[in-house]
C-alpha cells in the first residue's frame, strides 16, 4: 500500500551504562550497514548526550523515552522538548503504557506530550493499547480508539507528523505476542480512524510492540498496517537487535 521505509524503535527503558551503551551502539552501527530502514534507540536521558556523541556519523536517529508538556520552568524532574533537540534528539515516546500504569499518565496528558514535542521538532511516538482485562472484556477497539483520539482532537492536522505505537500492554515484556493477524487488525483501525484526521494516513507510521523480537518480527512486518516495531528487551541485545533491522530492511523489498 505504501514504499515508506519501516520503522526499528528500540526502547531501552531504565537499562544500560556508559559501557554497555558503548558497545551496543557500536555493534549495531556496523551491523546495520546497508539497512533499508530507519532504525532508532530511545534512550535513558542521562545517556542522550553519550549515544548522540557514539551516534554521529552513524544512521542511528536518537531518540527519547518520555518529554514534558511544559516548555521550562518549575518542574522538577522533568525534561522538556527544547532540551531534547540540544541533544540531538529526533523521536520522543510519549504514554508508554508504564507511564500511564505507573505515573497515572491521562490520555490527554499524553496528547499535550505530543503537541510539545511536535511544536519543537521532536516528533512523538505515541503509544496506545489495551490490558488483558480489557482484551478479554471486548474492549481492545474502545480502548485503542479513545487512546487515539485525544491525541487527535489535540494535535489537529498536525497528526500526520506523529509515530503511532500500538502495544498491547499484555504482550509487553511477556513473550507473548499478538499474533500478526491480532496485531493487523488493530493497525487497521487505528488507520482507519487516522484517516478522518489527515488525508493520507498512509504515510504515518503505525509501529507494533510487545515481545517484538529476531523470531516474530518478519511475520508481523509483513502485514501491511504494520510499519515498524518498537521494541524492548530484543533491542538490548545487538545480534536481536539487528536482525530485527534486517526483517524490517527485506520487507521493503
Ligand atoms: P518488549 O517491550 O519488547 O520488551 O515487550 C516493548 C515496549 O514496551 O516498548
Amino acid at each position: 500500500m505504501t514504499n515508506k521505509l519501516k520503522l526499528i524503535a528500540g526502547n531501552w527503558k531504565m537499562n544500560g551504562g556508559l559501557v554497555a551503551n558503548e558497545a551496543l551502539v557500536r555493534a549495531i552501527a556496523q551491523g546495520m550497514a546497508g539497512a533499508s530502514c530507519t532504525v532508532a534507540v530511545c534512550v535513558p536521558a542521562p545517556y542522550l548526550h553519550q549515544v548522540n556523541q557514539l551516534r554521529a556519523g552513524t544512521p542511528i536517529e536518537l531518540g527519547a523515552q518520555d518529554v514534558s508538556r511544559h516548555e521550562q520552568g518549575a518542574f522538577t524532574g522533568e525534561v522538556s522538548a527544547p532540551m531534547l533537540r540540544e541533544f540531538g534528539v529526533r523521536y520522543a515516546i510519549v504514554g508508554h503504557s508504564e507511564r500511564r500504569q505507573y505515573h497515572g499518565e491521562t490520555d490527554e496528558l499524553v496528547a499535550e506530550k505530543a503537541k510539545t514535542a511536535l511544536a519543537h521538532g521532536v516528533t512523538p511516538i505515541v503509544c496506545v493499547g489495551e490490558t488483558l482485562a480489557e482484551r478479554e472484556a471486548g474492549r481492545t477497539q474502545d480502548v485503542v480508539k479513545r487512546q487515539l483520539a485525544a491525541v487527535i482532537h489535540t494535535n489537529g492536522h498536525c497528526i500526520s507528523e506523529i509515530v503511532v505505537a500500538y502495544e498491547p500492554v499484555w504482550a509487553i515484556g511477556t513473550g507473548k505476542t499478538a499474533t500478526p493477524e491480532q496485531a493487523q487488525e488493530v493497525h487497521a483501525l487505528l488507520r482507519a480512524q487516522l484517516k478522518a484526521a489527515t488525508p493520507h494516513p498512509e504515510r504515518i507510521h503505525i509501529l507494533y510492540g510487545g515481545s517484538m523480537n529476531a523470531g516474530n518480527a518478519a511475520a508481523l512486518l509483513a502485514q501491511p498496517d504494520i510499519d515498524g516495531g518498537l521494541i524492548g528487551g530484543a533491542s538490548l541485545k545487538a545480534p536481536d537487535f539487528l536482525q530485527i533491522i534486517a526483517a524490517a530492511s527485506a520487507a521493503a523489498k
